[in-house]
């Protein structure tokens, strides 16, 4: 093609001239590349390399049928020039994120979160280090199993105000269980309502939710990093200064109004309150306190709702499994009262059914048979209670090694009780797909960063008129 023809495709045009630059970048990355010896994998393409093979729905079965085609627990891809590794067992995991946990807690560029969306405050992108070490030791003071009952009180509290919500619009599960979430996290972080800060949650979550499921604009920027520099006026870096704005808000503006709120004579014993006590005002410390509250926040919100959603997924999917429940939660609680925390031990099916909603995706059929099954019961002895031998799922869905999950406690014991107390007033209803397409016991979820059930209605009903006026009474009394 002559220069002539070039220019008459518009080569003149920034758009077109950026594309041409980035393929000459990643022509010359490719050619640069370093030939290291990498675990087996499917064969890529010059220069783009695997990039066509990266599965866009079903991630795990793909991988699952690439470790059998390829006979390794361990894969690798290479993506736009760089090294992908996928760990496909558990041994594989347990081999490198666990017993060399040293070496591999360390994060990957990640530049659109970090540079360009401003994320790196964010104890999830922090590279390991004194930072690192400090945030997590303050989720170790604040977030530990032992001290877990300094929260009870606001979870009772903010599970029966969901309970009451669900009597007023039984259309809106979705929306209640994001609200349980956020208000609960909110109070306990920063003593102050969820509903005062629903605006900049919401512009938050759209702008994760979004940047989460733009992995060619994360690749993009990873391999060219100046791209923020010079090229501010390529359409989707527009996008990315919203996505900033948002993120930058929900990092102040929550700790802003808990300062205030203290200001105005505030008692609390939330988070935030207590550790702001012991700093100066506007000290760097005081900064990372900000950081702090906000990580909290982020981690705690989308994930739990996302694991109540999937537990009442199966639940209406598997009628039978509900009315075991019941039958315990009536015989050890009774209907006078509902469920609170000092029922867990005589309740082992609720710790059963949670860890059965954490095993939604571990498909190792060596280690969980019939994994697409929901059985609770696999948890349990023939006695009923927890049965020790069973590998357990909270061991692998919350993560691993120096990066393991620090919310997993306030996680699964958020969980636990809403889970209790659902099932002990409410009858969950068959579920229905917004698609309208039809249901299997498998379910149908979504693929991408993040995986939960796709979008389904299903009604829960109050299990009697007794169950209705307890609903009523608790929220009263616990609010
Ligand atoms: C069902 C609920 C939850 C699940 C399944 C979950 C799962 C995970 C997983 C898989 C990781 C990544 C570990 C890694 O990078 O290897 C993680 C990290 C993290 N989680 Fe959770 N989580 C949940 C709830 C929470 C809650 C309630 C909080 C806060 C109170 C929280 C805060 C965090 C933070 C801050 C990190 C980053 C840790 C780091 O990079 O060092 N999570 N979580």
């Amino acid at each position: 093609m002559d220069l002539h023809a070039l220019a008459s495709i518009g080569v003149r045009d920034p758009l077109v001239l950026f594309f041409l630059f980035s393929a000459i970048v990643l022509a010359l990355r490719f050619l640069r590349r370093r030939r290291v010896p990498l675990p087996p994998g499917p064969k890529g393409l010059p220069v783009v390399g695997n990039i066509l093979d990266l599965p866009n729905k079903d991630e795990y079965r793909v991988y699952a049928d690439w470790s059998r085609r390829y006979d390794s627990g361990i894969l690798s891809l290479e993506v736009l020039g760089s090294p992908m590794i996928i760990l496909n067992s558990a041994k594989a995991i347990n081999d490198l994120l666990e017993k060399k946990s040293a070496q591999f807690s360390n994060r990957p560029p990640l530049r659109l979160f970090n540079d360009v969306m401003g994320c790196s405050w964010n104890l999830l992108f922090i590279q390991p280090g004194p930072r690192f070490k400090e945030m997590r030791r303050l989720f170790n003071d604040f977030f530990h199993t032992k001290i877990m009952s300094n929260y009870h009180n606001h979870m009772l509290k903010h599970s029966s105000e969901f309970l009451c919500r669900m009597l007023e619009r039984p259309e809106d599960l979705h929306e209640h269980l994001k609200k349980q979430s956020i208000s609960l996290i909110t109070d306990v972080t920063y003593g102050i309502s969820g509903d005062e800060m629903a605006t900049v949650y919401a512009n938050y979550e759209r702008a994760i939710a979004q940047a989460a499921v733009s992995p060619i604009l994360g690749l993009l920027l990873d391999w060219l990093p100046f791209l923020p520099k010079i090229a501010t006026w390529l359409p989707f870096m527009h996008k990315t200064l919203v996505w900033k704005r948002h993120i930058h808000a929900a990092r102040t503006t929550p700790f802003a109004h808990a300062k205030s709120a203290i200001a105005r004579g505030k008692v609390s014993s939330a988070v935030i309150p207590q550790l702001l006590r012991s700093v100066e005002e506007n000290s760097k410390h005081e900064e990372f306190l900000q950081d702090f509250g906000a990580t909290v926040h982020g981690g705690g919100t989308d994930t739990t709702t996302f694991l109540l959603e999937t537990l009442i997924y199966a639940l209406s999917l598997y009628p039978e499994v509900q009315c075991k429940a019941q039958e315990d939660i009536d015989r050890v609680v009774g209907h006078l009262r509902l469920p609170d925390f000092s029922d867990r031990k005589s309740l082992p099916i609720i710790s059963a059914i949670v860890k059965e909603a954490l095993r939604a995706l571990c498909h190792d059929e060596n280690e969980f048979p019939d994994p697409h099954l929901f059985n609770p019961t696999r948890h349990l002895t023939s006695s009923g209670s927890l049965n020790p031998d069973t590998k357990d799922p909270e061991s692998i869905a919350f993560g691993f090694g120096r990066r393991v999950c620090p919310g997993k406690a306030f996680a699964i014991e958020s969980v636990w009780i809403m889970t209790a107390r659902i099932l002990s007033v409410y009858e969950i209803g068959e579920p229905v797909h917004l698609d309208g397409s039809s249901l299997t016991r498998e379910g149908q979820f979504t693929s991408g960063l993040t995986s939960y059930p796709k979008p389904f209605k299903c009604t829960l009903k109050p299990r009697s008129p007794g169950a209705y006026d307890l609903i009523r009474a608790t929220a009263t009394f616990e609010s």
